[in-house]
């Protein structure tokens, strides 16, 4: 992908992609279900197309077209080859959770940078409640069977870890309890609560009582992707002149910690018209280009914007100040090593940016250059370099940035109508 910066004000009107952390849930949940789901607005993109391709190898019928799928589940059979769960993590921690209670032998398997990212924190806590799993790190193979409900105390919070286990605990033979260090993302409880089964949660406990039945189905039209909205908001927020609204997007307290943080730094940033789709809040939201200043970011707020960070560094580097980012190691173990991956790629560009262990610092504001920049295939990465190359004075390139399918396959048509100049 090539850009030109500085780029001109971006105006207009947007509606975005279906949120992936829903999709996926959706999906797994109406592959549950026996009674026939139909799901709208789901993410096409890699990510669900690989978990869309290993639940029909596991008998799950999907049909539809586009964003609107029509799926009947229920048992799940034993698939003739190896699962590929591509590049998301997603797909392979919640079909292990869904897979630890049936009696079927899976091997799992995935790209090699899905092979070095952790999953002893799913394998773990799934082999107390029964299962068995071959290793902690992909390729690997899972026999599900009975399951015993459990309680579980999580070292870091993850919605991913928290997801997997409610789906074992659907099919344990009693109550699983879930503590969590932080409120992370709470999608899969409030989807299974809307399905009527018995999920109690709080900020630091969620605990699922199994109702022995198989899931009725899933009937859901899945809001905007809060995460693909962030580059849209930040891109409004950055470029001079700029005004962007963007409608129907989920805005889950727990998912918007961007929208916080970049308010605190003095973003003028509107939401209006909530509502609610599916269980889940549902806005609209307008940006303008603002003047920000730094901020500090640290606990329980990096949990709520855990994947905004690659864009959050962008913006740093025109805030006014020192902006920090405190107890972000969970970083370091996502679709790559993004402190690592930020640091080296902004350095192409000149940015003046600190590592730390568990974050990073950045003094700004700071005029970035034109530069060959890499993704290292990273979406969230490829998508942050490219707003930050419309704020450089020059031709940019990124390398990788087919990546950006996983997750946002719309991002640069969207930017392209709003008046950026990508080819
Ligand atoms: C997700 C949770 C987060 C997030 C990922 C999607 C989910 O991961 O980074 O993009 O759908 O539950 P962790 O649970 O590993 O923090």
């Amino acid at each position: 992908m090539k850009l030109r910066g500085p780029a001109r004000p971006l105006h207009g009107s947007t509606e975005l992609c279906g949120d992936k952390s829903i999709s996926h849930r959706a999906l797994l949940h109406a592959a549950l279900s026996p009674d026939e789901s139909r799901i709208q607005n789901v993410l096409r993109a890699g990510v669900t197309t690989a978990m869309i391709d290993c639940l029909q190898k596991l008998g799950v019928s999907i049909t539809g077209d586009g964003n609107n799928l029509i799926m009947r589940g229920g048992v799940w059979r034993q698939p003739n080859g190896p699962l590929d769960c591509g590049n998301s993590g997603t797909t392979m921690r919640l079909l292990l959770g869904a897979l630890a209670g049936m009696p079927i032998q899976v091997d799992l398997t995935g790209t090699p940078a899905l092979e070095c990212r952790p999953m002893g924190r799913i394998a773990r806590p799934l082999r107390d409640m029964g299962a068995s799993i071959s290793a902690d790190r992909a390729p690997l193979s899972i026999k599900g069977g009975r399951l015993r409900g459990c309680e579980h105390h999580l070292k870091i919070a993850s919605a991913q870890v928290k997801a997997s286990l409610l789906l074992a605990a659907l099919q344990a033979d009693g109550p699983t309890t879930i503590y969590q260090p932080e409120q992370s993302r709470d999608h899969s409880e409030r989807m299974l609560r809307n399905l009527g089964i018995n999920v109690h949660s709080t900020a630091s406990a969620v605990r699922l009582h199994p109702n022995g039945r198989p899931l009725p189905p899933t009937h859901l039209t899945v809001p905007g992707d809060f995460s693909s909205a962030a580059f849209l908001i930040a891109a409004a927020v950055l470029v001079p002149g700029s005004k962007v609204h963007i409608h129907g997007v989920g805005v889950n307290s727990t998912r918007t910690g961007f929208l916080d943080t970049l308010r605190a730094m003095g973003a003028d940033i509107s939401i209006k018209n909530c509502r609610e789709r599916g269980g889940e809040p549902v806005a609209d939201i307008t940006a303008r280009h603002s003047k920000l200043r730094a901020v500090e970011v640290r606990g329980e707020l990096v949990v709520r914007m855990i994947d905004e960070f690659p864009i959050f560094a962008i913006m740093a580097t025109q805030a006014e100040g020192t902006t920090t980012v405190l107890d972000a190691s969970e970083l370091r173990v996502k679709e790559s090593d993004r402190i690592a991956t930020l640091a080296g790629e902004l350095r192409h560009m000149r940015v003046s940016i600190t590592e730390r262990p568990d974050g990073f610092v950045i003094t700004g504001p700071q005029q970035l250059s034109a530069a060959m920049v890499d993704s290292q295939s990273d979406h969230r990465l490829a998508m942050s370099l490219a707003i930050g190359a419309m704020l450089a004075d020059g031709k940019s390139r990124i390398q990788h940035s087919e990546a950006i399918r996983e997750s946002f396959p719309g991002f640069a048509d969207v930017l392209r109508l709003l008046g950026a100049e990508i080819y």
